[in-house]
This record gives C-alpha cells, structure tokens and sequence, in this order.
C-alpha cells in the first residue's frame, strides 16, 4: 500500500511513519513536508535508508508540489500537515489558515482528480471548543473552536466533510486529543516543562493551571489511525481519546516529582485569551466498531517519555538551537531534487 503521509517531519507524523514501517510489511510511505520549524528529519533518522521510505520536501498548499506527489500512484493521502500552536496562532494566525485550511482544499482537490483511495484528514478534538465540569465530546459535538488554530482545524474538517458529500471522495476526519510522547517539538506542555525542568528553568504555568487535557500518548493515536486506515468507514468522523483526563497543574508536579526537582520551579504567567477550560473525548464508536484501544497509561507513558528526552540530549540540542533546520534546508534547498527520488 502507497501512502502519502504530509507533515511527516512533525511530532505525530514521524510516530505513524515508524509504526506504519514496523507493522506493515506492505506499506511504502512517501513523506511530505516542507520542514517548517516544526519539521525535523532527525526525527526519521532509523527509516532513512529503508526502501520503502521515501522523503519530498514540498508544500500541501502548493498545487504543482502535490500533484508531482500524487502522480505516483498514492493509494491513500493521511494529512498531518499542519501549524498546530495555540499560542503561534493568536500572535499570527496567516499561516494557518494558508496550511490548514488551503492546505487541505489543495490535497483534497488533487486526490480528487488522481481518485486517491481513500483520505485522511487529522483533526483534533478543538475543533469542539471547551467543555465545563462535565461531559464528553462525541462526534455530533457541535464545532465551536475558540483559537484560530482550532478555527482552521474546523475549517479543514468541513471541507473534507464537503469533498466526501459532493464528489463521493472515501474521506474520513479524526479528532484525537492531546498527544504526548518522543520527538514533540519543546512548545507544547509536556515536552517543555520536562525540559525546562531538566535545565532547572521556570516552568510557565499558564493562569490557575486547573486546565484540564485528556491526554494520550501518541504510539496509541498512530495505532488507532493505523486501524481507521485499514478499517474506517468513508465518510465518518472518528473521535480518539483514552480517557486520562490530568489538570495541568498536575502534569507539571509529576514532571517534577519524577525528576526529582523542586515545585517551586513552577511559575504561574498570564492566561493565554480564549483558554479552553476543559477536553475530554468519547471514543466509544472507535472502541466498538473498530476494536481500538489505549494501552498507555499515563503515568507510564510520562516516565517513558520523561527518559526518551533525557537520552535522546543530541536531538534536544539540535531542536533548541535550530541546527536541524539550517541542514536540513542546506540538504534540501531545491524541492525538485527530492521530486526526483520518487
Ligand atoms: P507538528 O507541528 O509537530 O508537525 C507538523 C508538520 O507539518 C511539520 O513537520 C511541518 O514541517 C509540516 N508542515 C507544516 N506546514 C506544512 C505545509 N504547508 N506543507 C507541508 N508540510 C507542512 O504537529 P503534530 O503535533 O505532529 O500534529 C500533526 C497533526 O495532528 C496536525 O494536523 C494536528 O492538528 C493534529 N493533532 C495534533 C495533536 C497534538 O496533540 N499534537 C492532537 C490532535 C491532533
Ligand atoms: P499545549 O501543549 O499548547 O496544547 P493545547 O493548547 O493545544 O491543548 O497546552 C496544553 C495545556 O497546557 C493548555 O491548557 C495550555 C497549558 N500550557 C501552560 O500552562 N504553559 C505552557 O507553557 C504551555 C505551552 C501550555
């Protein structure tokens, strides 16, 4: 099976490359990414030389990249491509809604006309905006994103919702919830305070810190999609979540407490505008129609991480300092170089 998978240098995207490689024997991946700061190829470094795995530096937003791409006979498009911080999108939202939302207008248009098999969009669970003490999220959830990276995540789903309904496209939209785990760039929660910690740094606690996630660690997230992928239903939303619902608040002092740092690292700042109080995910229809379920607890899963980052010191340093991307963008200045490989 031949699958494009675009934003395969990110967090999640390079998870789902390795397992789709180790679990599939029949599976050729194409990867797609035009290496953003959030793109590093050290993240694949283990598959780069395996046959069956082969690299493009392209834009989901540039026709002419997508549609070299999908001229090689691509069974199925898994779009991870994406900006995904909150936080970069209040102080610019431009590009994300020129990847996110014209991004995947563009994917969704050139498989239609290569009639790609089968396309999956990756969502997330913000694009239901915030719950109170409360309830789930179930996919009849109404949309009501409140930042505008979640804005352009909805925008996204209702476009690969409207491609399914007019052209007949086999598409299916996921909505996960919050992923940790190896290889998560140093902005999101998990993966900065254990470094901040590491470094006995500040930890930045945004407001009362009684944000709460529903998080999942992402070999789960790669093993469901793997599932949709082989078994989903077109046309269908499948929400993914493992129902370990931490307050943030939390999640730090344990960074701390496995670490053995002291708690008053941690330093309250101000809110974030428009912080979603609460997530939290029904998967149940994945659970009972497809035979999905988490097998990472939490606490395990953070330790494990909490090592994979202590380990892996020549990654980190080469994320904090930016190294990776002045070689990778020397390596792969001329795009069309990597269209050659195919
Ligand atoms: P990430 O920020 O780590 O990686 C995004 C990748 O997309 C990078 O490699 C980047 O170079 C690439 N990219 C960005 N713009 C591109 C473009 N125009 N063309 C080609 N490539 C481009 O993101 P992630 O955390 O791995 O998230 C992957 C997907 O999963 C996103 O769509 C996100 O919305 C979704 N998601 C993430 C989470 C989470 O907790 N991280 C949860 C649910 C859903
Ligand atoms: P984040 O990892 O940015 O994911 P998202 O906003 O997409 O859920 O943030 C997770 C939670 O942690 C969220 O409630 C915001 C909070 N947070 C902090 O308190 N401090 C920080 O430095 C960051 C990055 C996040």
């Amino acid at each position: 099976m031949k699958l494009l998978i675009t934003g395969g240098a990110g967090f999640i995207g390079s998870n789902f490359i390795h397992h789709i490689l180790k679990e599939r024997r029949d599976a050729q991946v194409v990867n797609f990414d035009c290496l953003t700061y959030a793109g590093n190829l050290e993240n694949l470094a283990e598959v780069s030389s395996d046959p069956r795995y082969t690299f493009v530096r392209g834009d989901i937003a540039c026709v002419q990249d997508v549609e070299k791409c999908l001229n090689q006979g691509v069974e199925a498009v898994i779009n991870f491509a994406a900006e995904t911080h909150v936080d970069r999108s209040i102080l610019d939202s431009s590009a994300f809604v020129r990847t996110n939302v014209q991004g995947t207008q563009v994917l969704l248009e050139a498989s239609r006309q290569k009639k790609v098999s089968t396309f999956i969009q990756v969502s997330t669970d913000e694009v239901y905006g915030s719950l109170g003490e409360r309830g789930e999220f179930t996919e009849e959830s109404p949309l009501a994103p409140n930042s505008p990276y979640a804005a352009s995540k909805a925008a996204a789903d209702l476009l690969a919702r409207a491609y399914c309904k007019t052209f007949n496209m086999d598409v299916i939209v996921t909505r996960c919830s919050n992923n940790y785990g190896p290889y998560q760039f140093p902005e999101k929660l998990i993966p900065l305070m254990i470094l901040n910690a590491l470094e006995d740094k500040p930890l930045p606690v945004y407001g009362d810190g009684l944000y709460t996630r529903d998080w999942i660690h992402v070999k789960d997230h790669c093993r469901a999609l793997e599932c949709i992928l082989t078994e989903g239903h077109p046309g269908r939303i499948y929400n993914i979540g493992s129902n370990q619902e931490r307050q943030n608040l939390e999640v730090v002092r344990q960074i701390l407490e496995i670490l053995r740092k002291s708690p008053d690292l941690i330093q309250f700042v101000k809110d974030r505008p428009a912080h979603d109080r609460r997530y939290a995910i029904d998967a149940t229809v994945l659970q009972r129609e497809l035979g999905w379920k988490p097998q990472i607890p939490f606490e395990e899963g953070l330790a494990d991480t909490i090592r994979w980052y202590e380990s892996n010191s020549d990654w980190v340093s080469h994320v904090c300092t930016g190294t990776y991307q002045e070689y990778y963008h020397r390596m792969y200045e001329t795009r069309d170089e990597t269209l050659k490989n195919l």
